[in-house]
């Protein structure tokens, strides 16, 4: 398959070399989110349901009271975001540029997104991330960001007008929190045929080239730079070498 990312060809998936997208502590951290996030949205929900008082499974195995659970898994998460911007400043940095990217043609990607969706055939993009990745990775950021905030803002009230503006912001959060992980999940899973093999970039790390071009095409097929088409393309060079071949 050409860079035009037209072409999701499964047959070449088993010729082509992996390529690497994500090193292991961004896996780590990924992965500790995701299950830091799914105790709050599990013991969040369990609470606004109007079930304070009555222990859920997961209250009953830790032998606390689902807020207790909550509150300390928000905490941990308030954790993870105090590394990631500090012990992980540079893969931060990098997120947060690749993410800010906006490049004409980003908008005919979008209208185009659906046929790719279910055909594999998506429009090309430049950068690290597709434009849908950009605006779910500002939409998470913001969402999770609200949620700490008032979190932590209700941690330090006992009631008032203050904790209910803060409640009823952080149970909004949460809606759309609930949507976008959905959203999410449901990419990864690979129901839709374009985002399959999508999985393997936050499992092993690495993905088929076949599905990297389809995906990324940008930054990913011979010969394109490694900072997804901004610097002169050495399909030699020993940094695209080991975008495409590296181990772990
Ligand atoms: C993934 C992130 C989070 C989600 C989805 C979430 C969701 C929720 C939900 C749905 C409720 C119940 C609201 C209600 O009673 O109607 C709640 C309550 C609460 N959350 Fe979160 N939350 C998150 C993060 C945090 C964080 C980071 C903190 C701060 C440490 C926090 C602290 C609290 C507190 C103090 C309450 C009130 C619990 C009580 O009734 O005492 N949350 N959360």
């Amino acid at each position: 398959m050409a860079a035009t990312g037209t072409d999701p060809a499964p047959s070449d998936a088993a010729a082509s070399p992996t390529v690497v997208r994500n090193t292991r502590p961004t896996r780590w951290f990924h992965a500790a989110t995701f299950v830091v996030t799914s105790v709050l949205l599990a013991t969040g929900w369990w609470l606004r349901a109007g079930n304070e008082g009555r222990p859920s499974a997961l209250a009953d195995v830790l032998g606390t009271p689902d807020t207790e659970v909550h509150r300390w898994a928000g905490w941990v998460l308030v954790a993870l975001a105090a590394l990631g911007v500090t012990l992980g400043v540079r893969a931060a940095w990098t997120f947060v540029r690749e993410t800010a990217r906006v490049h004409r043609g980003d908008g005919r990607w979008f209208l185009r997104w659906p046929v790719g969706a279910l055909t594999g055939r998506f429009r090309p993009h430049r950068g690290h991330f597709d434009p849908g990745q950009r605006l779910a990775n500002v939409a998470f950021v913001v969402t999770l960001a609200t949620l700490g905030v008032t979190g932590v803002a209700m941690t330090t009230l006992t009631g008032g007008p203050t904790f209910a503006t803060m409640l009823r912001v952080h149970r909004a959060a949460t809606y759309v929190l609930t949507a976008l992980v959905v959203g999410h999940l449901l990419l990864v899973s690979g129901i839709l045929p374009g985002y399959r093999g999508a999985w393997r970039a936050m499992v092993s790390g690495r993905v088929d080239g076949a599905t990297a071009r389809r995906l990324w095409p940008g930054e990913s097929s011979p010969g394109s730079p490694p900072d997804g088409g901004h610097g002169p393309a050495d399909p030699g060079s020993p940094d695209n070498r080991e975008r495409l071949e590296a181990p772990d």
